[in-house]
């Protein structure tokens, strides 16, 4: 806790978004908005304002999909704020359970993958982050038990969805809109570079530029649904995309009595093949199922290999791969944060008199292109096995 004084002359800096909030009186307040329009952060600022400063004794749950994502994204920036100040202070922070305390309150991160934790303590505030990536029944559980104030942000990638339907429609819901104009805080090339998307792909500016409903208009992968986990019965293979600057993405592929059956496993950045082989670790990747690899890197593939993974370039016939994984139903598992993001955003290149072209918008497809990696190149050539030395 800060003294008075120091209070008094504590200046934090925030936007509409914030102010939105403090003005909302409703049980619900609704934060759409396009991308990098400062939601996650200024929500979070709310509550560690409110909590830090004006109430104790209080439970305020932090809820996204996944618990990887929640480490690398929203937990990361709570901490980052914490720090900005001056509040963070490691022994407050339980790093086993996720949760820190504040001031008497307790602020704890969980996931909706952990249907126990869902359906665990009550609290008073709640914050679903990206809350379109919650199942219906997750969201009904979470709310069920907050007796005060729930915020929901989200990028509006779907063009229908239950927040739509189910929480929109309710006349306890405050609802706002952001985009990257009403924050001040981003860089200029960063500005520059949300802008781009105009021109590059229209409906995908609509969504991260805008911060409107996204439209299914011209998405290559429609028939997918979501699922809680592989079912661990079928055969197991890997595909993986090699990024650097764009995330590499290593996928997990079931295939099961005819259907495809895909997780997410890695999809990060500026990984070294070094760095690679110990997140495939970290991750429990095995070593014989079959990896298809992204046959632009052979060298990498190579590295793997040596690491004592059964890498194998892949065909990456593009359409011909898509036409493979159309043809099967597709299952995705609900951790798969980043594919799940890109399969809503997957499109058909349409030209300037609206055409579709047979080409798809090279952007938001690296999980995608990995599981199709895995998927063509599987089904359609003779099958390899690797004998352990
Ligand atoms: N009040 C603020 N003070 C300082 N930096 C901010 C503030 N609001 C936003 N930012 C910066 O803008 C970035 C993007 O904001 P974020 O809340 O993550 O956007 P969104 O969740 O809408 O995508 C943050 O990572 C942070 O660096
Ligand atoms: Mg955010």
């Amino acid at each position: 806790m800060l003294h008075k004084s120091q209070r008094l002359t504590m200046r934090v800096k925030t936007t509409i978004v914030y102010e939105q909030l403090s003005r909302a009186r409703k049980r619900i307040a609704v934060m759409q908005g396009g991308t990098r329009s400062g939601k996650t952060w200024n929500i979070l600022l709310f509550f560690i304002i409110k909590l830090a400063y004006q109430e104790t004794g209080k439970v305020f749950t932090v809820c996204r999909a996944s618990l990887p994502t929640i480490k690398g994204t929203v937990l990361r920036d709570f901490i980052e704020i914490l720090l900005s100040m001056g509040l963070y202070s490691e022994d407050r922070h339980n790093k086993t359970d996720q949760t820190y305390e504040l001031n008497g309150n307790l602020i704890e991160f969980i996931s909706a993958d952990q249907p126990q934790k869902i359906r665990g303590r009550k609290r008073d505030y709640l914050f679903i982050n990206e809350a379109n990536e919650l199942t219906k029944e997750s969201w009904m559980q979470l709310l069920f038990r907050t007796s005060k104030f729930v915020v929901l942000d989200y990028n509006p990638s779907d063009e229908f969805h239950w927040i739509y339907d189910d929480v929109l429609t309710r006349d306890d819901v405050e609802f706002f809109i952001s985009t990257y104009r009403d924050n001040p805080f981003l860089s200029e090339e960063l500005v520059k570079e949300i802008e781009r998307l105009e021109l590059a792909d229209p409906e995908y500016w609509k969504v991260y530029g805008l911060g409107e409903r996204g439209s299914s208009a011209n998405l290559i992968y429609t028939h997918w649904k979501p699922i809680e986990a592989l079912p661990g019965r079928g055969e197991l293979i890997y595909g993986v995309d090699f990024g650097f600057v764009k995330p590499t993405a290593v996928v997990g592929v079931e295939i099961w009595e005819g259907a495809i059956y895909a997780d997410e496993i890695i999809y990060q950045d500026r990984l070294t093949t070094p760095n690679l082989a110990d997140e495939m670790l970290l991750a429990s990747v095995r070593r014989s199922p079959i990896m298809y690899c992204d046959s632009a890197e052979p060298k990498t593939i190579e590295e793997l290999r040596q690491y004592g993974w059964n890498t194998w370039e892949s065909d990456k016939s593009v359409l011909e791969g898509i036409k493979r994984v159309k043809s099967m139903p597709l299952y995705i598992t609900t951790r798969s944060t980043n594919m799940v993001k890109e399969i809503k955003n997957y499109r058909w290149v349409v030209d300037k008199n609206g055409v579709r072209q047979d080409e798809p918008v090279k952007n938001y497809d690296h999980s995608l292109d990995a599981l199709r990696y895995a998927i063509f190149t599987h089904l359609s050539s003779p099958q390899r096995t690797w004998t352990a030395m």
